[in-house]
């Protein structure tokens, strides 16, 4: 059995705000009543009968007192289309709201004052800088924070030439960085300047113990109080679509450094087999383990093939991949790599596809498209 195999042992995940039926712009409740639009969730009002559109604010949080400095990495979604960053006390905000960056690489954005403790409510716009136009880029965003005395300031890493402020009151502390459209989790890592990102690890519930991130959802308790295999069914739900036989479909997955590899699994009611990709080797083909027999989850499991060979994970950013069940055997390849295919035998019986972060830290959205059913001859 491979060594990751073996690692794998248990894993899971974070915030995962299930994709639903309500498109990609709306939130849905979790009792299925109603979609809201994504960027009222976690405003402060309850828009959901349950209430569920308020619940899981408060992440993406950390202390920032006056004169520190802080880095955030993000991974960026076009869904989610703006990034916000609130400074705030126990009752109010300041934000940033970056809207993207113009064709001369400097930020589009605005600023507000007076928002409420969660960013939102009736707020005083003080800074209009959004001449031109220009989105962010999918992929990797990684900015620098500073609470200066009085204001909040805010660059790219790289660009500290280009600075968007936003006054401050004296008792605000507290960095959030959230997506503008919250309808699926935009993962975010805070680091100390000069200090490199934190690992891999899920922070259980309790709030003092940590458990490696492959452990979450894994169908065993790690955690002492069992967070980490909290939620999975609907985060496992959130990232499954279904693939019978001759059913071919594509993965639009958001990787993130943190996710460490990428696994496709094909499931059936008790059993799933699992392509685990690391990432490319020298010479651009894709380095992978294969396994049959895992658990439901998709651990455990016999080794069948493997190529790690050596080379890079996977570029942060979006990687596509295009999955066919094909009969006994389940084929995923990178777009535009049809010439590099990794395969693993498959239970007749199997025919749900699920893409997920090897290590379930933090959520790595992922966009199904389905493709035609045809009959296909197994080459
Ligand atoms: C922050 O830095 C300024 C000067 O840059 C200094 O005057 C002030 O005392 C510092 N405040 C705190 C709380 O460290
Ligand atoms: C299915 O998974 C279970 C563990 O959940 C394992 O014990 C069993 O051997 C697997 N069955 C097959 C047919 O691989
Ligand atoms: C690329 O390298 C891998 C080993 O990492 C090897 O298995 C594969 O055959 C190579 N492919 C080509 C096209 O040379
Ligand atoms: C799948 O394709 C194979 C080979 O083309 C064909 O023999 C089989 O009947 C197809 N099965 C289904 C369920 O479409």
């Amino acid at each position: 059995m491979a060594t990751k195999f073996l690692i794998l042992l248990g894993l899971l995940a974070a915030v995962s705000l299930a994709a639903s039926d309500c498109g990609s712009k709306y939130f849905q409740c979790k009792d299925g009543s109603k979609c809201v639009i994504a960027a009222d969730r976690c405003d402060g009002r309850k828009e959901c009968r349950d209430g569920s559109d308020e619940e899981g604010c408060d992440v993406h949080t950390v202390a920032l007192r006056v004169n520190a400095t802080i880095k955030a990495r993000m991974q960026f979604a076009a869904v989610h289309e703006n990034i916000e960053l609130h400074l705030c006390g126990a009752q109010s905000c300041s934000n940033v709201l970056l809207w993207g960056v113009r064709d001369d690489g400097t930020l589009i954005y605005t600023a507000d004052t007076d928002a409420n403790r969660l960013g939102r409510g009736n707020s005083r716009r003080v800074t209009f800088n959004t001449a031109g136009s220009g989105n962010f880029t999918p992929g990797e965003v990684v900015l620098e924070v500073q609470h200066r005395p009085g204001q909040l300031a805010v660059w790219r890493q790289g660009r500290p030439d280009d600075v968007a402020e936003v006054p401050v009151e004296a008792d605000y502390g507290t960095l959030r960085v959230r997506p503008y459209v919250w309808s699926t989790d935009m993962p975010v890592q805070f680091a100390a300047a000069g200090e490199s990102w934190p690992e891999e690890f899920f922070h259980c519930n309790d709030d003092r113990s940590r458990v490696p991130g492959v452990f979450r959802c894994d169908g065993n308790s790690d955690c002492s109080d069992g967070s980490d295999e909290e939620g999975c069914d609907a985060m496992l739900a959130a990232h499954e679509v279904a693939l019978p036989l001759n059913a071919s479909a594509t993965a639009r997955v958001q990787y993130a450094k943190v996710h460490n590899d990428i696994e496709v699994h094909l499931c059936g009611g008790k059993n799933c087999s699992v392509v685990l990709l690391w990432g490319e080797s020298a010479n651009g083909s894709l380095r992978y383990d294969t396994a049959t027999g895992c658990t439901r989850y998709g651990r455990l499991g016999n080794s069948v093939k493997e190529n790690r060979g050596s080379g890079p994970d996977f570029s942060p950013g979006e990687v596509v991949l295009e999955v066919q069940h094909r009969p006994g055997q389940l084929a995923v390849w990178r777009q535009g790599r049809p010439d590099d295919v990794v395969e693993v035998p498959v239970g007749a019986d199997y025919g749900t596809l699920r893409v997920r972060p090897f290590y379930w830290v933090a959520d790595m959205p992922v966009q199904f498209t389905s493709g035609a059913t045809t009959a296909m001859s197994n080459s």
